[in-house]
């Protein structure tokens, strides 16, 4: 593909509908939305995105039943499981933003192991954010800086401090199952993002779908503020 946006990030929202038309519990719908993550990770990375981001857990999520959160991270753990050895295979870079330290220490364990053996992997990065909010992340991000003794450049060295420190901004951001807002996901680094918005649940965002995201993202003029 030419000129391909370089980072996409995703809200994957919808799972709990698409279960509920079909009159399954949202646990199903979480199911066939981690194959749907799965089918998305693969194109991007045929296409030549360089950074995908996936917002897979909020720091507002934690209000969903335990039930709920629990199967959510068992469907991270057996992710991280079935996946690595296709991500080092196919030279994906897995990273996690958000607040780690906070989730069950066993898969938070898991989740650095994989970001280490993929740490020399070049053809693409995989952020899955968890446990994130952008709010929170600024929050810790100025607590650190904080710390630091002297600060020559304010805006360079509190970007380091974010949890998306080397990673590009995303150009594209998508939120699917019609809902229009952000919520609290990539604030500071959206700043500039292109948004794409669809009714489509993320269990059915498939490729056609995905490809229509990247060329409306293509026939728009960007002018960060210039003309
Ligand atoms: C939003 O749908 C979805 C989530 C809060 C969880 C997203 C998680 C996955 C797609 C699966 C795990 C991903 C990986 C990478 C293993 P919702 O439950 O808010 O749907 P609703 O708004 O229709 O209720």
């Amino acid at each position: 593909m030419k000129n391909p946006p370089r980072h996409i990030a995703i809200v994957m929202d919808g799972n709990g509908r698409w279960a509920k038309k079909r009159n399954l519990p949202r646990i199903k719908g979480h199911i066939a939305g981690a194959k749907c993550a799965k089918k998305i990770t693969t194109f991007c990375r045929k296409e030549g995105i360089k950074f995908l981001t996936l917002y897979a857990f909020s720091t507002e999520n934690w209000k969903r039943s335990e039930k709920e959160i629990s199967f959510l991270f068992s469907l991270l753990e057996n992710y991280i499981k079935k996946e690595d050895k296709n991500l080092i295979k196919n030279e994906i870079r897995f990273r996690t933003i958000g607040d780690i330290s906070k989730i069950p220490p066993k898969i938070s364990a898991k989740l650095k192991t994989l970001e280490k053996k993929t740490g020399n992997c070049r053809q693409m990065t995989l952020i899955i954010a968890l446990n994130y909010g952008s709010r929170d992340e600024i929050i810790r991000a100025v607590k650190k800086l904080l710390r630091k003794k002297h600060v020559e450049n304010i805006r360079r060295e509190f970007e380091n401090c974010l949890d998306t420190s080397g990673i590009p901004d995303p150009d594209l951001i998508i939120r699917t199952s019609g809902e229009t807002r952000l919520s609290n996901f990539l604030l500071w680094q959206g700043a500039y993002s292109e948004l794409y918005f669809t009714k489509t649940l993320w269990p059915d965002f498939g490729e056609n779908e995905m490809m229509r995201a990247i060329n409306s993202f293509k026939r728009r003029k960007r002018r960060f503020g210039g003309y």
